[in-house]
């Protein structure tokens, strides 16, 4: 790939010397935090964190005190580490199809929960999956929300997150404070057992926090212009093919740093003007490629989609494949988001091949960058090389 100053990343990392300088102030900060900002959006619960999404998905598996090996309905269309935070709490992974919505399809879990002693539902891509057919088919057997990409979406009303028995988040992806995972508990019975199993978790000292700030400063940095093109994503791609990043990753549950939870704290009071303007962002999108075959992202009934990101689906993945190509040597980069999970899932984690439809997605979808801190020059650049590129 030659060098691209001025290309457009396909995700937002958008953590700043001002929030490297806030993240090193609170490793010093003792004392406990003041959780009343996320009171205010999610109401009075039991909120949890841990160092990672999942690190938070592995403690409410096991708090939850399901026998070993227990099968966890979980999306196929996900990121594999969802399924590694399954095998690490001694479960099996049972992949269960998603729709065109992008969320767990209820007539494939129909079929499938009787094997099933939980289920995890994906809100992907920030879509809010539809709770209310899920908790139905689940019935007594608990139902956890993965809210990685969801923070702010809503169902009926209601922030995703509170929907289910418990929830997490993963803390470095939409609101970009670095690391950590948040767990939100709305069943009584669970809470106890959950703070038990945050008691085991390892604290990360100080030091360990300023090194995470440092590093993760310096990785936003090279997720920017100029050294994005320059540097990033060149060599990102010239070590892809030689190293496996998606397969069996073992982790360590540690609880959060400091730092990421204070600058959380902070970010989150002003977070849903940064979500609308991305929201704008996206509208401008869909209308700019509504007279395309392009198949766009919509916003459910009842639902408000953060739209965290934004993927636009192809008949074929040949022709997904040349226009992301073509994206990129124009200055706009994107992802082929969880394209290789299928083939992985039945390489590493016992897929059978009974989610044709996920398979389908994986193989034809493209993720596109609608980020807030985008301009508006930036967007309408975005819309007019896809629409000149699509039929
Ligand atoms: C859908 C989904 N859930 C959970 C996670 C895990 O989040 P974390 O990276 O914070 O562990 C990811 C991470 O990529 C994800 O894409």
């Amino acid at each position: 790939m030659k060098p691209m100053p001025n290309l457009i990343p396909r995700f937002n990392l958008d953590y700043t010397f001002k929030d490297f300088c806030y993240g090193v102030k609170s490793a010093f900060a003792s004392g406990e935090f003041d959780l009343s900002p996320l009171k205010s959006i999610f109401g009075e619960k039991t909120f949890l964190f841990t160092s990672y999404g999942r690190n938070s998905l592995y403690v409410i598996l096991k708090a939850l005190n399901l026998p070993k090996g227990s099968k966890v309905g979980v999306p196929l269309y996900s990121c594999t580490v969802v399924f590694d935070a399954i095998v690490k709490a001694g479960h099996i992974p049972c992949f269960v199809e998603i729709d065109d919505n992008y969320t767990v399809d209820p007539h494939d879990l129909k079929e499938k929960i009787e094997d099933l002693e939980v289920v995890v539902v994906i809100h992907t891509f920030g879509r809010p999956t539809d709770m209310d057919k899920i908790k139905k088919i689940a019935g007594d057997k608990p139902v956890i929300e993965d809210c990685a990409h969801s923070l702010l979406s809503e169902y009926k009303g209601m922030k995703t997150g509170t929907l289910g028995d418990a929830s997490f988040f993963s803390l470095a992806k939409y609101i970009s404070v670095g690391g950590g995972g948040m767990v939100i508990v709305n069943n009584d019975g669970l809470a106890d057992r959950l703070q038990k199993e945050m008691d085991y978790l390892k604290k990360p000292s100080v030091l360990n926090n300023i090194k995470h700030s440092f590093i993760v400063y310096m990785r936003s940095l090279f997720y920017h212009r100029p050294w994005f093109g320059l540097f990033a994503l060149p060599i990102g791609l010239s070590i892809e093919d030689k190293v496996d990043l998606m397969t069996k990753r073992s982790f360590e549950v540690a609880s959060i740093n400091k730092n990421d939870l204070s600058l959380m704290l902070k970010k989150i009071v002003v977070f849903k003007r940064k979500v609308e303007i991305q929201r704008k962002n996206s509208f401008f999108l869909i209308n700019e490629l509504k007279d395309t075959s392009l198949r766009l992202p919509y916003e459910s009934k009842d639902t408000y989609c953060n739209y965290y990101l934004f993927p636009i689906r192809f008949d074929s993945m040949e022709e997904r494949d040349s226009v992301s190509d073509y994206l990129r040597n124009r200055g706009v980069d994107t992802s082929k988001l969880y394209s290789g999970t299928p083939l992985k899932s039945e390489q590493h984690y016992g897929y059978k091949r009974d989610c044709p439809n996920t398979e389908n997605i994986a193989d034809t979808i493209l993720v596109v960058p609608n980020h807030y801190t985008l301009g508006e020059r930036e967007i309408v650049k975005i819309a007019e090389h896809v629409k000149g590129v699509v039929k």
